[in-house]
């Protein structure tokens, strides 16, 4: 089943100087490409439209304000079951469940900075994907 899924690397993995890591990882895996990239800032209402369903959560407020601390690279990636593919990659939410080998569980340290977002249905794909890349979805 071919998909397509938005990627986020979040500013801690800007910061951090790993997005070639991360880029790399999800390049390695057979059959995956990356269709689209872009590097921004991302302002207030795009992460309103994105991360809407979260509004009134405890974490909501802190999400946005991490999430718009700094550049942000914006990936489509294609590939066969890639939307579960990808979460998988990254490991769960919270870094110190995630296991080694994992994406959070090799760099992650807190939860708010877990360095990636990958949509985590084909529901959400399609939505998430008309935000960032309208022009291609
Ligand atoms: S939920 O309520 O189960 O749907 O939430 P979850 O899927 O675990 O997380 C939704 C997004 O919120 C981020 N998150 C946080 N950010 C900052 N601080 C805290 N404490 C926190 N907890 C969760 C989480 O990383 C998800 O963002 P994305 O971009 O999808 O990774």
């Amino acid at each position: 089943m071919t998909q397509r899924t938005l990627v986020l690397l979040k500013p801690d993995t800007v910061r951090r100087g790993l997005i070639g890591e991360v880029i790399g990882r999800i390049e390695r895996k057979a059959g995956w490409a990356i269709t689209a990239l872009e590097l921004r800032h991302l302002d207030q209402d795009t992460l309103e439209q994105h991360y809407g369903e979260h509004k009134g959560k405890p974490f909501y407020e802190p999400l946005v304000a991490f999430m718009s601390s700094g550049p942000v690279v914006a990936l489509v990636v294609e590939g066969e079951r890639v939307i579960e593919g990808v979460r998988q990659l990254a490991g769960p939410t919270d870094p110190i469940a995630a296991a080694p080998g994992s994406i959070r569980g090799d760099f992650g340290t807190i939860v708010r900075e877990n360095l990636i977002h990958a949509s985590d249905s084909e529901e959400s794909a399609i939505r998430e994907l008309k935000i960032f890349f309208p022009g291609i979805s």
